[in-house]
């Protein structure tokens, strides 16, 4: 018989801790691309790096983070314009830095909505479209009002790691 989502193989019930890791370690299969959400608060200036990051809607221009509660950046972020930094391959010390591992001085680049970071390979600038219960994260939605990328290899995050994806495995839109 095969095991039941939550189960080994055998039957045998995962504890509760086990679970949870197993459920991250599954979700970690996923392989995503790496962006720092930014906005200025009412008494300072947050960063918080992502991979929940998702595209929603062409039209209206659409797109999605997921933040956690218990982040600082999460009671701060609600109502406000925000900008989705999409990170280049050389730019992980940045990921580290808006993850809690601060060790790099970030360069500002003030946007016409909100502040966004400099030399990012992406980025678009938000005001606020909606915000939905996530459980123990809220899903931001920001309408799109403007955006720009360069060329450059892409910071990616998979199984638990940061690894890179090579500009000429991007760039699909050139074929269109
Ligand atoms: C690669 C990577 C992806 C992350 N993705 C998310 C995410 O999608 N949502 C989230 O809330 N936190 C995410 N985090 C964790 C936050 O960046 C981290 O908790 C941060 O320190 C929170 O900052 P704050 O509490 O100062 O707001 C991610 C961290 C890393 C390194």
């Amino acid at each position: 018989m095969s095991a039941q989502p939550g189960e080994f193989p055998g039957g045998r019930r995962r504890s509760s801790a086990s679970r949870s890791h197993h459920f991250r370690g599954s979700l970690g299969r996923f392989a995503t691309g790496v962006a720092i959400v930014t906005f200025d608060g009412p008494s300072r200036r947050y960063g918080i790096t992502v991979n929940s990051f998702t595209s929603v809607s062409l039209e209206p221009p659409l797109v999605l983070v997921s933040i956690a509660r218990r982040t600082t950046a999460h009671d701060e972020l609600a109502g406000r314009a925000f900008t989705v930094n999409i990170l280049g391959a050389e730019q992980q010390a940045l990921a580290l830095h808006f993850a809690g591992r601060p060790g790099v001085e970030p360069q500002w680049v003030e946007g016409s909505v909100a502040p966004r970071l400099s030399r990012v390979l992406a980025y678009f600038e938000c005001t606020p479209w909606a915000a939905y219960d996530g459980g123990d994260h809220t899903l931001y939605l920001g309408e799109v009002v403007d955006f720009d990328y360069r060329s450059g290899d892409a910071l990616a995050f998979a199984n638990g790691h940061f690894t890179t994806i090579p500009e000429s495995q991007l760039g699909v839109e050139d074929l269109l």
